[in-house]
This record gives structure tokens, C-alpha cells and sequence, in this order.
């Protein structure tokens, strides 16, 4: 496996990856990885002839009260994980290749990042299609995949990647869950084993309140009883609880197409999100 660290290095990498007609395939991520991003590793590969993951605890995309300077890094542990699982190069810029002097400029997506988590972290999706449109620009892939953990921003990637002509399949993959159901995170790193252990009711909520939806329960009423569920287990302040449609993402007070059923909650000092499908009868 190639390391880079410099962007004329990851130039010529990835030229000579593409020599031949070769298929690129990218997987951007933040690191700490676990068996979620290997998902997407897994999917590239079975789509690509190479596949490079870049990992970059992208600033931006974080707020002033947030997580940056807490978030996990495991240099070591990441680079083994993805050498094992034959990944050809791995991209790992730093703050100053990425953000030079003088950097002044910023992709922003309308619309799809107008609720849910773009109203509870305002910015936080312009600092994502910022430095996504930058790896993709950078590595050049024919293929970059998303988990569908992070619903919202893989359908901004969608749009942004359409709207700007960018030549490049955008791929989401399903969430990787632990035994018990919690999506993998690398937030869950943050969890005491007490939180830990109260977790996967989040995912249970949101398949209880699927269900319930799917068979004909009210939209509205059903949101609430999830609010309070998660109340009563200990969860908040609740961000969101939304059933929203499954490509726009626009709020739907009926369940009359496919749609999607997100949560934001807070357990402790940490931040989980879910999702899942919701199909009408
Ligand atoms: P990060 O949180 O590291 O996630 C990297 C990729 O892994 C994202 O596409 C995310 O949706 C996917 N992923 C995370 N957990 C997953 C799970 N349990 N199952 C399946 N896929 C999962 O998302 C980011 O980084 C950043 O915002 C990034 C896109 C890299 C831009 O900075």
C-alpha cells in the first residue's frame, strides 16, 4: 500500500494507478476506522481494479464547540486495517495541504442540507462538499463510495456530484451495526460502558417507529412516541426524530412513497445519528 502525503506524490500515484484504463475507486474517510468503513473498502474493491481511501479529520466541517481537536486518530491501527484489506494507496493529507494560506473557497449545497443535521450543525455540510469535491478533484476516481449511516450526506454528495458535471458513480453502502443494532461509529469510541450498553435503543426506536409507520400508524404521532422513548431511556436532547423522503429528504407528514426515518440524539456527552428505510404498504 502507497502512504501519501503530499499532492504531487498522490498525483503521479494515482496516474500510474489509472495507467492502462484501470478503474479508481475512493473511499474518504476520517479515520479511526472500523468495520463500517471496511464495508465501503469491500464494495469499492468489488467495483474497482484499485481502491484508495483517503483519511483526513476534515476542520471545516466541524463547529467551534465541536469534537475536532477530541476526535479519534489512529494513524497506526488505520493503516494496518486497510494494508490487510489490500487497499493500493492511502491518502493522508494534512490540515495545510488541504486549507493553504489564502484558501477562500467554499462548495455549498443547497436545499437537502437545509434540515435535519444542516439545522442542528449549521456549516457543518458546506465544510463536507468542500472537502469532498477537493478528494474527489484530487484522486480522480471513476467510483467514490458513502455509507448510508450518514443519509443526508450521501445525498448531498449525490446532488453536489450532479450538479457540478463531476464524471465520477457515487455508490452508498448499507450501515454496518453492531450484534446488538447500534450503527458503528467512530463516535462510539466516546461511550462509557453504562451509555454503551443503552445505545442500540436507538436503532430498536427507529425500527419499532418504521413498523409502526409501515402499518399505518399517524406520522406525527409516532415521531413523538419515539421522542419520548428515547427520553425515558435515557437519551437527549433529541435533535431530530424525522421521516423525511427517501431522495429529497423533505419532510413528509404522510408515509405515501419510500421514504426515510432519521435520528439525531444525544447520549451523554456523545452525538448518534441513524436511519433507516421506510416503505409504504
Ligand atoms: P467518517 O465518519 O470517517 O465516515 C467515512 C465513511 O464511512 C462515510 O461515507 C460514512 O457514511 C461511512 N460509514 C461510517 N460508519 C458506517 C457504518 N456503520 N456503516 C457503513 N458506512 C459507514 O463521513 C465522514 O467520515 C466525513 O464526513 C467525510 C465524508 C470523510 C468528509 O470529511
Amino acid at each position: 500500500m502507497q502512504i501519501i502525503r503530499d499532492l504531487p506524490a498522490l498525483r503521479t500515484a494515482a496516474a500510474a494507478l489509472r495507467d492502462g484504463g484501470k478503474r479508481i475507486a475512493l473511499v474518504p474517510t476520517m479515520g479511526a476506522l472500523h468495520e463500517g468503513h471496511m464495508a465501503l473498502v469491500k464494495a469499492a474493491q468489488a467495483r474497482a481494479d484499485a481502491v484508495a481511501v483517503s483519511i483526513f479529520v476534515n476542520p471545516t466541517q466541524f463547529s467551534p464547540n465541536e469534537d475536532f481537536d477530541s476526535y479519534p486518530r489512529r494513524e497506526a491501527k488505520d493503516r494496518a486495517m486497510l494494508e490487510a484489506a489490500g487497499v493500493a494507496l492511502l491518502w493522508l493529507p494534512e490540515v495545510k495541504t488541504m486549507y493553504p494560506d489564502g484558501f477562500a473557497s467554499t462548495v455549498s449545497v443547497s436545499g437537502i442540507t437545509a434540515g435535519l443535521d444542516g439545522a442542528a450543525r449549521p456549516g457543518h455540510f458546506d465544510g463536507v462538499a468542500t472537502v469532498v469535491s477537493k478528494l474527489l478533484n484530487q484522486v480522480g476516481p471513476d467510483v467514490a463510495l458513502f455509507g448510508e449511516k450518514d443519509y443526508q450526506q450521501l445525498a448531498t454528495i449525490r446532488r453536489m456530484v450532479a450538479d457540478l458535471d463531476m464524471p465520477i458513480e457515487i455508490v452508498g453502502v448499507p450501515t454496518e451495526r453492531a450484534d446488538d443494532g447500534l450503527a458503528l461509529s467512530s463516535r462510539n469510541l466516546y461511550l462509557s460502558d453504562s451509555e454503551r450498553a443503552v445505545a442500540p435503543i436507538l436503532a430498536r426506536t427507529l425500527g419499532e417507529a418504521a413498523q409502526r409507520m409501515a402499518g399505518g400508524a399517524d406520522v406525527a404521532a409516532t415521531l413523538a412516541w419515539a421522542v419520548a422513548h428515547l427520553g425515558q431511556h435515557g437519551f437527549g436532547p433529541v435533535d431530530y426524530v424525522a421521516l423525511c423522503d427517501a431522495a429529497s429528504l423533505e419532510p413528509m407528514a404522510v408515509l405515501d412513497r419510500p421514504a426515510r426515518l432519521l435520528v439525531a440524539a444525544w447520549l451523554g456527552r456523545t452525538r448518534l445519528i441513524d436511519n433507516i428505510a421506510v416503505t409504504p404498504r
